[in-house]
């Protein structure tokens, strides 16, 4: 897959331009450049508050009693952590990936309330075994977490026609396959939720990553018509975005393309990537009936990037 930073680095650092801290523009104006500790997240991190372990798993509550969910990408990373999550909260979950060692030693671990199956999101046929799996094994299906995705990149000049393929399929098609191939069990199984993964580039572009923004734009669109459809029904549909997740897929980045260039607004703001279990203290919220008011949300968990600018 071509990754090239340095054309994007390049211009990035063209447009910042040289004269965006010189002292004398912003003090004639009042400015004051913010200390950078006021800009730091890491005071926040889960264990630093003395309120949570960081481990979703270990925070032990019923509030998805009776909730069966569909976790996709359950394999690794975020889906992983949801699928703990989720039976850490009192819930059932059938744990859905092409990573089938690593997804089976999961549901292991969470011995009877978790079942693997291979689930390409791509596939309506595993799809449909999977909702069948599901209903067979735990009576009823109420939860889908559309969470499998990929990421690639590149500049327009290099990125390629069917690496935009892929990343559609998977990120886009997969969770419109999702919605469609559970639909009918999650009006059974009502109240629904349905929580599609998107990203923080489903608000706003990533340089160099085409097909990834584009397919976290639809995933953010398909959201709305879904809730739209459904809210009559009984099932509700929000999107969440993460912004920088310390993951395999991220780590995967880094290891090609690198980290966030210093003095990038990114490296200043999110001093810390965050850990998957602070996503799924989101997810787990979302499944459950505390968020009964909530369907065609947008729910950021981006550590702020997009908030707006930092000077
Ligand atoms: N890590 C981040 O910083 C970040 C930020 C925003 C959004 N996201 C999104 O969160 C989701 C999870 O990402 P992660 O960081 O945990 O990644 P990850 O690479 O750790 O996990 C992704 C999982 O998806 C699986 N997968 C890939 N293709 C699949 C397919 N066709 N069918 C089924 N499963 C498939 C992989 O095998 C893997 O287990 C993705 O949708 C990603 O785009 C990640």
């Amino acid at each position: 897959m071509p990754w090239r930073t340095e054309p994007i680095r390049g211009a990035r650092e063209a447009e910042r331009g040289g004269g965006w801290e010189t002292g004398g523009a912003a003090s004639a104006v009042g400015l004051r450049k913010l200390p950078r500790a006021d800009l730091h997240l890491k005071d926040y991190a889960p264990g630093r508050t003395g309120k949570t372990s960081g481990k979703e798993e270990d925070i032990m509550t019923n509030r998805l009693d009776g909730k069966v969910a569909i976790v996709t990408g359950g394999a690794s990373g975020m889906g992983a952590s949801h699928a703990r999550g989720i039976v850490a909260h009192g819930g059932k979950v059938v744990i859905g990936d092409i990573s089938d060692d690593a997804g089976r030693q999961i549901a292991e671990e969470l011995g009877d309330s978790a079942v693997y199956t291979h689930l390409d999101v791509t596939s309506p046929e595993d799809w449909a075994q999977a909702v069948e799996l599901a209903e067979q094994t735990f009576g009823t299906l109420n939860v889908l977490v559309n969470n499998a995705g990929i990421l690639n990149g590149g500049s327009l000049d290099e990125y390629t026609p069917e690496s935009w393929d892929l990343v559609m399929a998977i990120n886009a098609k997969g969770p419109f396959l999702g919605l469609k191939s559970c639909v009918g069990a999650l009006r059974r199984g009502k109240p629904a939720s349905v929580i599609n993964i998107s990203s923080a580039a489903g608000m706003q572009g990533v340089a160099g990553m085409h097909g990834y923004t584009a397919s976290k734009y639809a995933v953010r669109g398909l959201t709305k018509s879904a809730a739209l459809e459904l809210a009559g029904q009984g099932i509700r549909v929000n999107s969440v975005h993460p912004g920088n997740i310390a993951t395999p897929m991220t780590q995967a980045m880094i290891d090609q393309v690198g980290g966030p260039a210093a003095g990038d607004r990114d490296a200043s703001l999110l001093v810390r990537p965050a850990e998957p279990a602070e996503v799924t203290a989101l997810v787990v919220y979302l499944a459950s009936d505390d968020a009964s008011f909530s369907t065609g949300g947008e729910f950021l968990v981006d550590g702020g990037i997009t908030a707006g600018s930092v000077y």
